[in-house]
């Protein structure tokens, strides 16, 4: 009966406690990744089935979180579409030859998902036989917005000039990026769930950047191709949104046609809740630094947390990834601070 109980929250079920996981939880702030970290890099973790399967149970064995996530990155559908991709030794991504003018779009293909990323699916069906239904498995990736946020800069960045240039200059030309990388991550992500995720999460760390008539406009036409794709092709299947710094987008989100929103710290999810009506299950919303204070502290916060998300579903998480920062006691005390105080208001 536990074993689905993220499930349950994100569809609006009844659940006996909050379920909770934390954004990144498989990574640099824990010395078992750090350990394999140290003689493999991090594309090959993420290309070797076998490692990426032993990353992903790492916090799950450490922290007791209530899903799983798979260990992969938002970046590779974009590689698997022809960009090369490294990333530094700074741990930032980098795309030499950024897509930045229609012509570029030329070099792009669109993959073969099971030729190019079936070593995600094959970590996925990994990570499943060995949960063996004890929590379940989120797959993931990046809206196409976000996406090509960092296919046109080339990496990470201060003022997205290139992208918010093109998108002012050209945005139909823009507009054929985003639709390219829709149809692949619709391949990808419905493989993810045929590989046996059993959600998806849609990370739009960057969305943030448009107001809300240009996310309407060029956000939100490829990010609805891909959210139909996957409710028919697994109509089952509880569906994420993650927005980061987009608390002005909320009115626009609360017609995104998804189970969950999971939203960054700035607001409340009191306030979210109210803009975005009783339809949707909430997920955050912890600042990621409040894992830096003392744990009398975290817990404190995490009971606060916890009233405000009492409205409605909720399913406890950070606002945006944890901080490598962060020392992994930390981390527990907030996973066990939701489990032992959610439960004791249950049964209130
Ligand atoms: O949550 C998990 O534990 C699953 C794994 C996961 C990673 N990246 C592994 C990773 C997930 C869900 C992501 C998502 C991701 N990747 C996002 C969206 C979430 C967000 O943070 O907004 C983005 C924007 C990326 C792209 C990316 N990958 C960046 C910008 C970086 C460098 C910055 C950083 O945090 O290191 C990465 C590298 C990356 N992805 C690492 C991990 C564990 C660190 C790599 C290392 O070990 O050196």
């Amino acid at each position: 009966m536990g074993g689905d109980l993220f499930l349950r929250a994100c569809r609006g079920e009844p659940v006996e406690r909050v379920p909770v996981w934390i954004m990144r939880q498989a990574g640099r702030y824990l010395p078992e990744y750090r350990a394999l970290r140290a003689r493999h890099d991090f594309l090959t973790l993420c290309k070797t089935p076998e490692l990426a399967a032993e990353v992903t149970l790492q916090p799950v064995r450490r922290l007791g979180v209530d899903a799983a996530i798979v260990f992969a990155d938002i970046l590779l559908p974009l590689e698997a579409m022809g960009a090369e991709l490294r990333f530094l030794a700074g741990g930032g991504p980098h795309f030499p030859a950024p897509v930045r003018r229609r012509e570029d779009l030329a070099r792009l293909r669109r993959p073969d998902v099971g030729a190019s990323l079936g070593y995600v699916f094959d970590a996925l069906r990994r990570v499943r036989a060995e949960l063996d239904g004890r929590v379940p498995v989120i797959g993931f990736g990046g809206t196409p917005w976000t996406l090509a946020a960092y296919l046109v800069e080339g990496g990470g960045s201060k003022q997205f000039e290139h992208l918010l240039g093109w998108s002012y200059a050209d945005p139909a030309g823009l507009g054929e990026l985003l639709d390219r990388i829709a149809e692949v991550s619709a391949d990808y992500l419905a493989g993810q769930l045929a590989a046996g995720a059993q959600a998806i999460q849609l990370f739009d760390t960057w969305g943030g950047l448009l107001d809300r008539a240009r996310w309407d406009a060029l956000a939100r036409p490829p990010l609805e191709r891909v959210i139909a794709r996957l409710r028919r092709d697994h109509p089952g299947a509880p569906l994420i949104y993650y927005i980061h710094g987009g608390a002005h987008l909320l009115p626009a989100l609360a017609g995104l046609p998804v189970d969950v929103l999971s939203v960054d710290w700035r607001l409340p999810l009191t306030e979210v809740r109210r803009i975005v009506g009783p339809g949707k299950a909430l997920q955050g919303n912890l600042d990621p630094a409040a894992l830096l204070a003392p744990i009398p502290e975290i817990e404190r916060r995490t009971e606060a947390l916890l009233a405000e998300g009492a409205g409605g579903s909720h399913v406890a998480n950070l606002g945006h990834g944890i901080l490598k920062e962060t020392p992994p006691e930390h981390a527990a005390a907030f996973v066990r601070a939701v489990k032992e105080r959610s439960a004791a208001a249950a049964r209130r």
